[in-house]
């Protein structure tokens, strides 16, 4: 992959594809990891002289225009985190960003709106993506990919313009793929990878993919509890995939083979209903009362897991062990982190969920030794599959 040292930048129209998909309350930013993780590039492009034009989406509209999902809260941070403006245009193809380009002087740096509100960025139909990718190319005479956390989506801005101009990867894609490049050839070992979260679906690839290279795998979160399930133990009222029970039981014989140790929870916190304030007691894993659901891993789990940690060399991990954000049940996922950050391994946060919780539970950031902005893009990497934004960057 080309980076941007090889491109010419000074005086020219410089697209740059970046992640800024943070979460929003309102119009308030409440984790700017992601647009603080775009700035080095930016900031870089632009003392290079170039008219640095960013494009970027945020949440799902669906390629119609909603204001609520508009871009312009993370402007105004964009702004404040570079230290200079940040010209905001109020369409992604249209009159305002094409005057808003137009009045580009060297150095300077504008702010797209929401890519998304343009069908044509998702389509699946490579000609409707493709026309609006060429509207997309026509603002720019040069391309940088920087959007690590949508580099496995096939879209418009990620894989169609980068076929259209010239391109080099930014700084921060450069950084995560050495890093998950580290995780997949060859990492140190023991190699323990943990996974959380609500959905044991989104995980599946990866599971299967990770069986056959971790030393020890530590499941915890709401896909905890198909895993128990799957071993015959009755789980409430907990989050249960029962269309993925076989495809699980698949993975604890397939672990067993191989000799991969799966961890699970040994004890949960049970509460009475999905609330912050919810009545809870601690129960065993494996006798959690039918009218209880399970919103965190219990303190002896995080004693087991923490000891499974202690050991590694190398860690991945993402997704949380409960729901952290009540802070009744953030208590899993704090163990876990701080078992993380006291391993003294090789240790990667994988994107969204987890990096927001590292941030939200006040932990330090440079205990871990990388935080990934991407959630999905990390995962599908460790999956071994072609990621389309890394794929149109290597041509
Ligand atoms: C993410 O939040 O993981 C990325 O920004 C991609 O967003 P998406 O899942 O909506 O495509």
């Amino acid at each position: 992959m080309r980076t941007i040292d090889s491109l010419d930048v000074k005086g020219r129209r410089v697209l740059v594809r970046a992640d800024l998909n943070v979460p929003l309350d309102g119009d308030v930013i409440t984790d700017d990891g992601r647009i603080r993780a775009s700035v080095p590039t930016i900031a870089t492009l632009a003392d290079r002289g170039a008219r640095v034009i960013v494009c970027a989406h945020l949440g799902r509209p669906k390629g119609k225009v909603a204001p609520q999902f508009s871009l312009a809260p993370v402007a105004a941070r964009l702004g404040e985190l570079l230290g200079r403006p940040v010209a905001f245009a109020e369409d992604v193809v249209g009159d305002s960003a094409h005057a808003t380009v137009e009045g580009l002087a060297d150095g300077e740096i504008a702010l797209l709106e929401n890519l998304r509100f343009e069908p044509g960025e998702e389509s699946k139909d490579d000609e409707v993506r493709g026309a609006f990718a060429d509207k997309l190319a026509a603002l720019a005479e040069l391309y940088v990919g920087d959007g690590f956390g949508a580099v496995h989506r096939k879209h418009a801005s990620v894989y169609d313009v980068p076929k259209r101009l010239p391109h080099a990867a930014g700084g921060l894609i450069v950084a995560e793929v050495e890093v998950l490049k580290k995780l997949t050839e060859n990492p140190a070992r023991p190699y323990v990878v943990v996974l959380g979260g609500a959905k044991v679906s989104d995980k599946l690839g990866v599971i299967a993919n990770l069986l056959g290279k971790v030393d020890r795998l530590v499941i915890g979160g709401g896909m905890a509890y198909t895993f128990l399930k799957a071993q015959g133990h009755e789980v409430g009222k907990s989050l249960l995939q029962e269309d993925q029970l076989d495809q699980v039981r698949g993975f604890i014989d397939e672990a067993a083979k191989r000799g991969v140790e799966l961890v699970l929870p040994v004890d949960i916190l049970a509460a009475t209903t999905f609330a912050e304030d919810a009545p809870y007691e601690v129960v065993e894993a494996t006798a959690i009362p039918a009218d209880r659901e399970g919103l965190d891993i219990g303190p002896k789990s995080r004693e087991l897991f923490a000891s499974k940690l202690a050991d590694a060399a190398t860690v991945f991990w993402n997704g949380p062990m409960g729901v952290f954000e009540f802070d009744a049940f953030a208590g899993g996922t704090r163990a876990v982190a701080e078992a993380l950050i006291a391993a003294g391994a090789f240790t990667v946060v994988g994107g969204g969920d987890s990096a927001a919780a590292v941030r939200k539970l006040g932990l330090p950031e440079d205990g871990f030794s990388h935080i990934s902005t991407g959630g999905g893009a990390s995962l599908e990497y460790l999956e071994g599959k072609t990621l389309p934004g890394l794929a149109a960057l290597e041509d």
